[in-house]
């Protein structure tokens, strides 16, 4: 491997939450004396970025003068040959648009395109950041449950979907794609039922695919809007380098959207505050991350969670009895079910979780995410790091000897 993916990055007293977990993470339980924390939860990766961001951003920084400015046309080039190298498809400086993180921008699009209190399609499990925004501007989330088919894969539901697209009078869905926190990379086919559904009642599409430059070995990501004309021309696309380089922390993404007038009225709700202003921090970022460097740095990275999501996988669905999972095609979580294992176990969730945090294995309640016995683990860590956290739970939780 070109770059570093195996050394742990030490970040005591450099800010993260992920790695010093404060108010946000909600387990809150001492780590025992002797064992180290690993970073399991919320969505960032311990590696350290592609470098060269960094390097593009040191040398912007050198230059000391950080006053208003205009996004330069190098920013549009890379994100439209990131997306033709990438995903094949062919977009314009025209149809790009800065918004001031994902999330802002599906509500942005959300507040064109309803009206207050209206209902919004959802699938469950649902990203808990979905939740919590469509609870803040008043939106009212339908759910359609994903359902698990005999091979364990997320499959979605179209019929409980067209159920309840006409029994709320739904015109917009929210889609994630791929899927937080089920790791589904849906295919062609499984995207144009959906979007042949939506045609048939008019329902628009907000598609976030902040994800979708982490696709696992043997599968193809398939931007929604490319499905048909329809899709096209009804959707709007969130993206993202923030969790393809872990810049969460710099802020910044942007949207895709084909049809002018949508595009033009998002710009305007989303401009609205005047908060959704680009850093040129990020733009620097963004220049070192969808360059050569940048696509050769995700190439290995997805390689590298390959393995990850595959020992992990194996572990767990050997070694674990009572514990299911999905194994993820894309993203790096794993959404663990440990209804089974509770019962046998007669072991509470809280107390579960509570058990891995003892021992450094810092992972994610996943019962915010809409089901009642889940776990969300992230293995974006080095390998030495996740054959740790397994270990750990092997011995010391799931296979545990009984006090
Ligand atoms: C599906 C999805 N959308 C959006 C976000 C957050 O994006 P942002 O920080 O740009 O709002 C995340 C973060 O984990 C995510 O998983």
């Amino acid at each position: 491997m070109k770059y570093d993916f195996t050394t742990a990055p030490d970040r005591r007293g450099k800010d993260s939450i992920a790695a010093e977990p404060n108010r946000f993470y909600q387990i809150d339980v001492p780590t025992k004396e002797g064992f180290s924390r690993i970073p399991m939860w919320v969505a960032d990766m311990n590696f350290p970025t592609c470098p060269e961001i960094t390097r593009r951003m040191i040398e912007r920084i050198e230059h000391p003068c950080f006053g208003y400015f205009e996004p330069r046309e190098e920013l549009y080039e890379g994100i439209i040959n990131w997306h033709k190298l990438r995903h094949g498809e062919e977009i314009k400086k025209e149809h790009i648009a800065y918004q001031n993180g994902v999330l802002g921008g599906v509500v942005s699009a959300l507040n064109v395109l309803c009206s207050r209190g209206d209902n919004v399609l959802f699938h469950s499990p649902t990203y808990i950041g979905f939740t919590h925004v469509i609870d803040s501007y008043g939106y009212n989330m339908v759910l359609s449950d994903l359902k698990q088919d005999d091979h364990g894969v997320w499959r979605m539901d179209f019929a409980d979907m067209e159920r309840k697209i006409k029994e709320y009078h739904i015109h917009a869905a929210v889609f994630c794609n791929p899927h937080n926190p089920c790791g589904r990379v849906w295919t062609r086919e499984e995207i144009r039922e959906m979007m042949d559904l939506f045609a048939k009642y008019e329902v628009y599409v907000i598609s976030d695919e902040i994800w979708s430059d982490l696709i696992l070995e043997g599968y193809t990501h398939v931007p929604a809007y490319s499905v048909s004309d329809y899709a096209k021309m009804h959707t709007v696309t969130e993206y993202a380098p923030s969790k393809t380089f872990s810049l969460a922390g710099i802020v910044g993404s942007y949207h895709i959207c084909f049809d002018g007038w949508l595009n033009e009225r998002i710009q305007k709700e989303s401009n609205l505050s005047h908060y959704n202003e680009m850093s040129v921090l990020w733009m620097y970022a963004m220049l070192g991350a969808y360059s050569k460097e940048g696509q050769e740095w995700t190439d290995e990275l997805c390689q590298v969670l390959s393995e990850n999501v595959n020992e992990a996988y194996e572990t767990i669905t050997t070694r674990f009895d009572g514990v299911s999972v999905a194994k993820p095609e894309g993203t790096y979580m794993l959404f663990l079910d440990c209804e089974k294992w509770c019962a046998s176990h007669h072991t509470s969730m809280d107390d579960l979780l509570r058990k891995g945090v003892e021992y450094g294995v810092l992972w994610q309640d996943g019962r915010p995410f809409h089901r009642p016995y889940a776990i969300r683990m992230n293995v974006a860590v080095p390998n030495h790091q996740l054959k740790d956290a397994l270990e750990r739970l092997d011995r010391y939780v799931f296979n545990a000897e009984e006090d």
